[in-house]
């Protein structure tokens, strides 16, 4: 069976000043079935094409949603995105159907340790429980959420770890 087409939003501020986000698209940008797509890139002014991103979803089976975790959630280049590019008639409500049986996998990293998060830790919840909205827009537009790959303690993971989790990124999407 052919691999299945995937789209990669990768939602980076400024991917140049990026560590991690960079380091993991890097690993995966060769691969012939994934599109990567640098939406802070593709729009510095912040002015979405929304039709061309529509196109884009519908093109791909599998969509990603590569990002680093800021303020608890995605960035706001990616909310900004999914304000736009998810709309009525496309992704829910009357005809709404585009979206519908495609796998959604949150691709993430956060500067917190992992065992900061979770009813213990100071940041309280466990990233599942923060992930409640996204998992939440999956089931609203039909898309079956995949298990999202997380770095935890980005600020501290070693050159080797890094790499590690690179390569397991690169095997998740080149089954
Ligand atoms: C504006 C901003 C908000 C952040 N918020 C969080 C947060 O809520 N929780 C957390 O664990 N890390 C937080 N971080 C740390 C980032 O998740 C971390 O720097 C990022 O995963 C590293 O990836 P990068 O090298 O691609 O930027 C934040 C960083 C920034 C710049």
């Amino acid at each position: 069976m052919p691999s299945p087409r995937t789209l990669v939003v990768v939602a980076h501020p400024d991917l140049a000043a990026s560590r991690v986000t960079a380091r993991l698209a890097d690993a995966i940008r060769d691969l012939d079935h994934v599109t990567v797509h640098d939406i802070a890139a593709a729009y510095p002014d912040g002015r979405i094409d929304i039709a061309h991103e529509q196109r884009l979803l519908r093109d791909h089976d599998v969509i990603v949603w590569q990002f680093p975790w800021h303020w608890y959630s995605v960035p706001g280049v990616l909310k900004s995105w999914i304000d736009q590019v998810l709309t009525h008639g496309f992704a829910y409500g009357s005809g709404g159907t585009a979206l519908h049986g495609k796998t959604l996998r949150l691709v993430t990293s956060a500067g917190g340790p992992a065992e900061s998060y979770g009813a213990g830790g100071h940041n309280r919840f466990t990233l599942t429980e923060l992930l409640a909205p996204i998992d939440a827009t999956a089931h609203l537009t039909g898309m079956r959420p995949a298990e999202p790959l997380v770095l935890f303690g980005a600020h501290t993971v070693s050159d080797e770890d890094l790499a590690l989790h690179a390569k397991r990124y690169r095997e998740l999407l080149a089954p």
